[in-house]
């Protein structure tokens, strides 16, 4: 896709479609903008709006068709809602309801307002709405392959009223084109096949991700060094694939880092349960439990590409992986197992499908050893964070109220919706096993599942301020009714991990 960006007005866009906002507010506060475009096409704006009862709720959608005055075949009008409720995350949205519904109609060439003008951080939200909001990922259609590529936008303009600063909207829409490239490459990696990706191929792909900066390294610990260095919990998990685990350690060293910040990511490539196998309803969607791995890896990803634009973000990042399947041999780990992890604790296996805690474990401790100054992990760790919360906010929880609330601001500013979930002390006693240190799960089921998930990772992290993000609903959607999120992979908690490196 093609970015262009003029100062001018709208109504002189010789573009398949124009794209503006209309707020709730009434009386309506429409902006000059609004008055131009209604003035080119001689009231027809204001007139639709007033016959079709458009109210102008948030992605609320009119489209004209051959508007009168216009070139553009087109003129769709999205609902922006309040005007004092419209922030970064909603330009966000609006751009991606504007472009998805311009894509629907066929068009190739759009043009969007930029509003408020003129700000840099606008153009960054436009694009990443707009490419955001078209992602398709269609690489295994064969039949309707045509019909789909004319869904594909190829050229936005953004339009903004002050010709000044089209400098900063350059770099606006630039950084916004990484960030969401990043994102749309972690979707890919969520969306494709549990065969086709394997922990091997998240190895790979943390390669990949270093060779775009010299500031990047990647060391991936393969089963023979795993087993030397006794990260047994890991080993234990992938005994029973045909796949070998991997730990993957990224790290991101720009020369003037403010802080060491740690994000982890649990990259399990397909969790059939284990022996204690999940039913097939609930195994759909488990070639998504890597959706934690995929977000480092966007994390990393647009580390490089923000550098390369010459807006490099000033953190020491690592970026911790643990990869593996979680299936089912001969080979595989049973329950009643007890399994020694890599900092010596103990863990008694009630379930071997509460696998990911078990490499999150031995993850923690790998990540401790870094020495960060704060650890957030990303992990699709337990199917009771939806039950809490529903399919679109994560859990989040920690050990240090000053990086939650910072967790929490950075959900508000992103818009990737999430929400505190306690870890009350009294629960720990929970977490006891009769023959080991801890066991992974509890049989009570008066016990939180997502609480319990956060309060074992928590015997893990020892005083170092942390907190775990449980994604298994924001990661993968299955409704599909945000604009800026798809159905499939996500790519949620880039956006968060980011706005996390700006205000850490
Ligand atoms: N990968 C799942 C969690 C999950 C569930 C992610 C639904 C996304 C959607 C995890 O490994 C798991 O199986 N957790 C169990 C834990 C239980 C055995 C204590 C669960 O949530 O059922
Ligand atoms: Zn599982
Ligand atoms: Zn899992």
């Amino acid at each position: 896709m093609d970015f262009d960006i003029h100062s001018g007005e709208l109504a002189n866009q010789k573009v398949d479609a124009i794209i503006i906002l209309h707020f709730q507010d009434q009386p309506p506060k429409e902006g000059e903008e609004f008055e131009k475009l209604n003035a080119a096409t001689s009231g027809l704006l204001r007139e639709h709006i007033r016959e079709e009862e458009f109210e102008s709720k948030l992605l609320q959608t009119l489209v004209l068709h051959s508007p009168r005055g216009l070139e553009a075949k087109h003129l769709v009008i999205v609902g922006a809602g309040q005007e004092s409720d419209y922030t970064h995350s909603v330009a966000r949205q609006v751009a991606a309801k504007g472009a998805q519904t311009a894509a629907e109609l066929g068009v190739k060439t759009i043009a969007i307002q930029v509003y408020p003008a003129p700000a840099q951080e606008t153009a960054r939200m436009l694009v990443e709405g707009v490419l955001l909001g078209t992602y398709q990922f269609n690489k295994y259609k064969t039949i309707d392959k045509e019909k789909l590529a004319k869904r594909q936008l190829l050229k936005i303009t953004l339009v903004s009223s002050a010709p000044a600063k089209i400098e900063e909207l350059r770099r606006g829409a630039a950084y916004g084109e990484s960030v969401a490239t990043a994102i749309m490459n972690a979707r890919d990696l969520v969306n494709e096949p549990p065969s086709k990706i394997k922990p091997s191929s998240l190895a790979m792909a943390a390669k990949e991700v270093a060779q775009l900066s010299a500031n990047i390294s990647a060391v991936v610990l393969d089963k023979d060094k795993l087993q030397k260095e006794g990260y047994r919990a890991l080993l234990a998990v992938a005994a029973g694939s045909s796949e070998e685990p991997y730990l993957i350690h990224l790290c991101y060293k720009p020369k003037n880092a403010r802080r060491r910040v740690a994000f982890v990511g649990k990259g399990v490539t397909f969790d059939s349960g284990g022996l204690g196998i999940k039913p097939w309803g609930a195994m759909l969607s488990m070639k998504a439990d890597m959706a934690g791995a995929a977000t480092v890896l966007g994390i990393f990803q647009a580390l490089a590409e923000l550098e390369a634009l010459g807006q490099p973000i000033d953190q020491e990042v690592h970026g911790v992986i643990v990869a593996s399947e979680n299936m089912i041999s001969g080979c595989a780990m049973k329950p009643d197992d007890i399994i020694e992890t890599k900092n010596g604790k103990t863990i008694e296996i009630l379930h071997t499908d509460a696998e990911g805690r078990l490499i999150l474990a031995d993850a923690l401790t790998f990540t401790l050893l870094q020495n960060p100054q704060y650890i957030i992990d990303f992990a699709t760790l337990t199917g009771a964070a939806i039950g809490a919360l529903g399919p679109n906010y994560s859990a989040y929880m920690g050990n240090d109220q000053p990086l939650i609330k910072l967790v929490g601001e950075a959900c508000q500013q992103t818009g990737e919706l999430g929400w505190e979930l306690p870890l009350p002390e009294i629960y720990q006693k929970y977490l006891k096993s009769d023959v080991a240190d801890l066991q992974n799960i509890n049989k009570n089921n008066f016990v939180p599942g997502a609480i319990y998930g956060g309060l074992f990772l928590q015997e893990f992290v020892n005083e170092t301020p942390w907190v775990h993000i449980d994604i298994a609903g924001p990661g993968y959607e299955n409704e599909g009714d945000n604009p800026v999120y798809p159905k499939g992979g996500t790519g949620y908690g880039i956006l968060l991990g980011l706005k996390l490196l700006e205000l850490l």
